[in-house]
């Protein structure tokens, strides 16, 4: 609610997509009212039904690029009543980003560049933007703090999320805006209800998508890149953190850039559970919860992946009142219940064509 009792109105850009989605449910189910914009370059229209199966309520959709200048003005004209905007539309695949540096820095950079000329002409003064833990690349001192250097970017990807906080660090003083970056650390899960999900389009480059779909017999075998990190096990570590956990902190974003704790400025917080899983851990986890066992293959390291990273999480606990509360097994069953409805869903599909 805003302080005059009126329902908060919220623009989710990427609102189809993987955590976009799963933040519109979370958001609804508080109250809030939602206005999705996604040109469902990496998500499908139906997830705004599985939205509304979810949470009784339909978002607004609105299917146009943002990074068209002209529908995201028109737009942004005629929706002069909204609080807040959470920025998720953009490009996320790591390898994509070396082969097509351009696409990345065109889509992700220009879309944020309309979305904040939007907020200057007509209105929403509170940004939310989906941040990255790239941006710290292999730290120095873990866990990882905000206050840690910003390593020069490893992948165009990455640097399209550095150069956004900068974009945002100089525009939210100019034009007297209310922003939080969220660096998230490595989102895995899905809704319980198994409705909605991350959909992987072609191979998944990630681990968790990669498990499941070993595990559903959709991919031969899973490969362990890298054996011989300085780690426990010798494989690498990540801070994994359930989707659901991860929506419920643009929640309090919002409200603490909306509500009385709210600071002018950009502030930047590390979304992550503190602490860090091996690949081998992860794969552990999965076949306890799965009963399933996986065909797996150890092969050599990954270009450009860091050992270990986990996230230093105090600030964010202390300053947005929020903590992760699902642990690497809530991840585990969450995501292969997800793909087991995939599969059933994909099974019903071919039985009626
Ligand atoms: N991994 C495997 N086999 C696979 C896939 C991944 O062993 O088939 C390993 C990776 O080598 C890594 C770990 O699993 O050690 C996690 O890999 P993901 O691809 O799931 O995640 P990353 O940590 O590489 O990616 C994350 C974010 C990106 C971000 C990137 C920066 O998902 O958005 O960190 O390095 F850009």
């Amino acid at each position: 609610m805003t302080e005059t009792g009126r329902q908060s109105r919220i623009l989710v850009t990427g609102g189809a997509g993987y955590i976009g989605s799963h933040t519109v449910v979370e958001l609804q189910q508080r109250g809030h009212a939602v206005v999705i914009v996604d040109n469902l370059s990496n998500s499908r229209a139906d997830v705004v039904d599985r939205i509304a199966e979810i949470t009784g309520v339909r978002p607004e959709f609105h299917d146009f690029d943002l990074t068209d200048r002209a529908k995201t003005e028109a737009f942004f004209a005629s929706t002069p009543d909204l609080d807040a905007v959470i920025h998720f539309a953009a490009y996320k695949a790591v390898g994509e980003s070396m082969r097509d540096p351009l696409a990345y820095y065109g889509n992700n950079l220009e879309s944020l560049l309309r979305v904040l000329e939007g907020m200057r002409r007509h209105g929403p003064r509170h940004l939310v933007f989906s941040s990255s833990a790239t941006v710290y690349g292999q730290p120095d001192e873990l866990p990882v703090r905000e206050t840690s250097p910003v390593r020069e970017a490893w992948s165009p990807y990455g640097s399209t999320k550095q150069m956004a906080e900068q974009i945002l660090r100089f525009s939210v003083a100019a034009y007297g805006f209310k922003a939080v970056a969220l660096r998230y650390f490595n989102p895995v899960g899905a809704h319980e209800s198994a409705l909605i999900g991350e959909l992987p389009l072609g191979v998944p480059n990630n681990l968790a998508p990669f498990i499941t779909q070993t595990a559903a017999g959709r991919q031969e075998c899973l490969e362990v890149f890298g054996t011989d990190y300085g780690t426990a096990d010798g494989t690498a570590v990540r801070d994994y953190i359930h989707v659901v956990d991860l929506a419920r902190a643009h929640v309090a974003a919002v409200a603490r850039m909306t509500g009385e704790k709210a600071r002018s400025g950009l502030e930047v917080f590390n979304l992550g559970t503190g602490r860090g899983h091996s690949v081998r851990e992860v794969i552990d986890a999965f076949e306890r919860v799965s009963g399933v066992r996986l065909n797996v293959r150890y092969v050599g390291r990954r270009p450009g992946d860091v050992e270990k990273v986990w996230a230093d999480t105090s600030l964010a606990n202390r300053e947005l009142g929020w903590k992760a509360e699902r642990d690497l097994d809530d991840m585990m069953r969450s995501a292969w219940k997800w793909e087991q409805a995939l599969s059933r869903r994909r099974d019903g599909a071919s039985a009626r064509g």
